[in-house]
């Protein structure tokens, strides 16, 4: 058993787990310590200790012999918007490509929504998160592309997340039509002067028909000077130096990493760089899905998210991108569910998220099967029966 033996205030078991997932192979098994006939007694927020069944505590949970896992960590999410663009997803079924334009229909939509509208839009997708076993996520701003409304974008992510993003530099707002450069020195003066205080990490979309390499750097440089940590969009749409731009910064993250060459797969592997997948957005672009395989192999880290947005990924199932994980991008389950947990946690550089162990917050996710495989083997079924988050069950 681990954990401290000191503790105050009531304390919880879930007992009768069937398979826990701990995440820590100095607890059970394999690189996802596992450890059959299990039990988890947390306090407050945390985990107190990890152990066999039938451990005792002031209250009990019965988790009835199904698998826990530790809460998925979503470290890619945009979920502070309005509107709909249901028939932009249409057209693209329909053959049209995936555009970067699509953003300003967002815009349009999140710039006319009150604070009030757009936190119950919020709160309506953090609920439906929850339920999907999303304990930690990222929130980004970049539908409002002014200072004013990136600002109450982030004010809004704040209310649910400490991990908010400033993505002033997700494509350039009509006003600026034509002058890009001129937006970029806007991103980076009075636009981060209004969305610093709100925000923990800073990104920018590097890609063709957004922002290219030497603007990207410029905003990440000037958020880095302003005490912001780093992110960036890369290689979604084609080859292209954002992931060596994500290294080159020092970003916790390079995200999408759908078109990898062996250099960039070279320079995350020798990098602290995570490479965050995003299938579900693969999927919903009709893009080829990246071969995550080469990319563990090389030994670079790897994370997966949801990147629930209004246009390219509107979900929030990490089940949905396990399942897309392993079938499509070459991973394994142990591998998949590693990176939607330990993996979401590196990105977001979070050390209390992502294991069930002793000291961690208390975010188990009990599922309505036997084994965490059945997110792939039964994909589309609902497979999460209760969350705890931060030691409450939701
Ligand atoms: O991560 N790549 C840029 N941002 C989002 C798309 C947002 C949108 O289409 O509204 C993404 O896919």
């Amino acid at each position: 058993m681990t954990g401290p033996t000191t503790v105050t205030g009531p304390t919880t078991v879930l007992d009768n787990i069937g398979l826990l997932v701990t995440n820590d192979p100095t607890i059970g098994e394999g690189v996802l310590g596992l450890l059959p006939n299990a039990s988890v007694v947390f306090a407050g927020e945390h985990v107190i200790a990890v152990g066999p069944a039938g451990q005792t505590a002031d209250l009990r949970i019965d988790a009835s012999g199904a698998c826990v896992i530790p809460g998925f960590v979503d470290s890619h999410t945009h979920l502070v918007f309005a509107g709909d663009r249901g028939d932009e997803f249409a057209a693209r079924m329909a053959g049209r490509p995936y555009e970067a334009g699509g953003i300003l229909t967002s815009v349009a939509a999140t710039r006319a929504a009150s604070d009030e509208e757009l936190a119950v839009l919020t709160d309506v997708r953090r609920t439906e998160a929850r339920r999907a076993g999303i304990t930690t996520l990222e929130i980004k701003s970049g539908y409002g592309l002014d200072a004013h409304h990136e600002a109450r974008c982030l004010q809004v992510g704040q209310q649910f997340t400490a991990d908010t993003t400033f993505l002033g530099a997700h494509v350039v707002p009509p006003e600026f039509d034509g002058r890009t450069d001129d937006y970029v020195h806007h991103v980076c003066t009075d636009m981060l002067a209004a969305a610093a205080p709100h925000a923990r990490w800073i990104d920018a979309f590097c890609e063709v028909g957004a922002f290219d390499v030497d603007q990207s750097r410029a905003i990440l440089a000037a958020g880095k000077a302003a005490g912001l940590g780093l992110r960036l969009h890369a290689n979604q749409l084609g080859h292209g130096p954002g992931v060596l731009l994500a290294v080159e910064m020092g970003c916790a993250s390079a995200d999408h990493c759908t078109y990898l060459t062996d250099d960039d797969i070279q320079a995350l592997a020798a990098s602290d760089t995570v490479a965050t997948f995003l299938p579900a957005t693969d999927f919903s672009t009709r893009q080829p899905y990246p071969d995550a395989r080469r990319v563990i192999d090389a030994g670079a880290s790897v994370a997966l998210a949801t990147n629930c947005n209004p246009g390219s990924s509107y979900t929030t199932s990490m089940s949905f991108c396990l399942a897309l994980a392993v079938r499509d991008l070459r991973m394994t389950p142990e591998e998949a569910l590693l990176a939607a947990t330990v993996g979401g946690a590196r990105a977001l550089r979070r050390a209390d998220v992502g294991r069930i162990a002793a000291g961690f917050r208390a975010d188990l996710v009990v599922l309505a099967a036997p084994s965490y495989t059945h997110f792939v083997y039964r994909p589309g079924v609902p497979l999460i029966s209760a969350v705890i988050e931060a030691g409450l069950l939701t």
